[in-house]
Parts: C-alpha cells; structure tokens; sequence
C-alpha cells in the first residue's frame, strides 16, 4: 500500500502511536511515518494517567522524554517531534537552543518543534545545522516563506505545520494555507521546506492534504482509525474539497530572496497558541 504524503500521529499516548502502527502495518504499510507531540497533548495524557496529580517542572520534562521514548521505541525509524516549551514572556533565543540540544539528544529520531515566533526563528537559523526542525503553529503562507528563509543552511530536514483547523474556527479556509505552501514549495528547485499538515480535525482535510500531496498528514488518532476503517480511501483524481462558509485565503506571490527578518511573521493565533502551550504545561507544575 502506498500513500502519496507521509503519516504521522498526532498525540501524546504511545499507545496510540502502537495502534496506529500496527494497523497500518497490518495494511500493508510499512509502519507510521513519525509522530506530532506538543505540550498541550502530553499535559493531557500525562494528567489522564496519574490523576491530575502536578509535579515538578524537571519532572514535567521528564515525562516528556519517558513518553518520546516510548513512542521511539515503536517507530525508530519515524520522526518525532519534541517541542521546545517556555513562558512566551521570557522565553529566548538561547534558552531554545539550549533546550533543542537537549531534546535532540533524548531520542535518536527527534525532530525539535519551535513555534513560529521571532525569538524562535532565531534559534531556529542556528539549530538547522544541527538537527531536524519543525516550525509549528503557522498560519500565514509569510509566516512559511519566512521558514524557508530562515533554514538556507540547514543540514537537516526542515518542515512546516500549518494548523487547518484553528483557522476553519475562525472562518477562514484553513486548506487554503496548506495548498498554498504546497505550491510555493514545489515552484522552487530547492523546495527543503516539507509542508506538514497539522490541526486536521476531519476526513475532508484529510482526503484534500492527500489529493494536494502534501508531503506530511499529522493525524488525531480519531481521524486516522476513522480512516483506517473506512479502507484507507483516496481521494478521486477529481476530487474537489468544498470548504463552505469559509472565506478563502488567497495565494500570495511571495519573493522568498529576502532575508527571513524581512518578513511579518506575525499572527495573532500563533501567540495565542503559544501562550497557550505554556499554560496547559503549567497545568501540570506544582
Ligand atoms: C501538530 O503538530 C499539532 O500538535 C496539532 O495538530 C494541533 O492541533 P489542534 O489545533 O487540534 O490543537
């Protein structure tokens, strides 16, 4: 069986990740192609399993890492992203780096997670050379062109999750920022950005992020069992996603000769995601 983007879970259980292996394998498929983590997904498994209990910030990351590694263990040869996680007040550029070197070293198929913010991007200029990286919470094909920008000297793979679904909340067509990467990125000789489509909440962006072959599907494991036991279906080559009541976001012809400081990265949903991320982290510190 063969899928035309790669397939990664999104989530904070290894016992999903298991699943989700398995079946696939029983399909077919080689396995599940990595795997999407971020604070609020690991917070939530780790108060469903001891009880809301809170710890402290050393072991909060602790837990962190114990699960990667399960998750490891599963898919070694899948990519894993791990999130750099700080108060968005005072988080830095080193502190970033610091925690990427860190992470980096907790599993052999780490792939380091910075949010799409200036701080991060900064960190992230640097780090390429020294691991895979993936620049989360995009939303704006700028914010994406910036990315490309930012990693030129990259020795790594490098991608980009944009979030369709936080966007459809808002009204707006979440596909469209994933389509329009897409496009971007294949237009370039040196596309090395990989568009990782992210916040998929039903089989529609699915069957569109297939039919666009969006490099990487990171998928809730809801929707991907739902999938699974439809038969893994594609899309029809005539496949038309229908996205209505939501208002288009439009291609934009973007130089991306700039240098990734020029760009306007910001978005309101990336910093309300961000301070997000810290809050549900928190939830689980004492
Ligand atoms: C991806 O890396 C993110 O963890 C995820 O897709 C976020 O999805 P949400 O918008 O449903 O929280």
């Amino acid at each position: 069986m063969q899928f035309p983007s790669k397939i990664y879970i999104d989530g904070g259980d290894p016992e999903e990740t298991k699943e989700a292996d398995a079946i696939l394998k029983k399909a077919g498929y080689h396995g599940l192609d990595g795997q999407t983590t971020n604070p609020t997904l690991i917070a939530k498994n780790f108060s469903a399993k001891n009880g809301g209990k809170k710890v402290s910030m050393a072991d909060a990351f602790g837990e962190y890492k114990r699960i990667v590694s399960e998750m490891s263990k599963v898919i070694p040869d899948g990519k894993i992203s791990i999130q750099v996680i700080g108060d968005p007040a005072t988080f830095t550029t080193e502190e970033m780096i610091s925690q990427a070197r860190d992470r980096i070293g907790w599993i052999p198929n780490a792939v380091i997670k910075f949010p799409c913010i200036t701080p991060a991007l900064a960190a992230v200029e640097e780090f390429c050379e020294e691991g895979p990286v993936n620049i989360t919470l995009n939303f704006s094909q700028e914010q994406a062109a910036a990315v490309y920008a930012a990693t030129k000297t990259h020795n790594y793979d490098v991608y980009v999750s944009p979030f369709v679904g936080r966007l459809d909340d808002r009204k707006e067509n979440g596909m469209d920022i994933v389509a329009n990467e897409v496009e971007m990125f294949n237009a370039l000789s040196d596309g090395h950005v990989n568009v990782l489509a992210a916040s998929i909440r039903n089989n529609k962006h699915l069957m569109y992020a297939l039919w666009l072959k969006c490099p990487v599907i990171t998928l809730p494991f809801k929707i991907f069992k739902e999938w699974s036991d439809g038969g893994f279906m594609l899309p029809p080559k005539d496949f038309m996603y229908d996205s209505p009541g939501l208002v288009e976001i439009p291609y934009d012809e973007l130089s991306l000769d700039k240098d990734w400081k020029e760009y306007n990265i910001k978005h309101d949903l990336t910093d309300s995601g961000v301070a997000k991320f810290w809050e549900d982290w928190k939830g689980i510190v004492e």
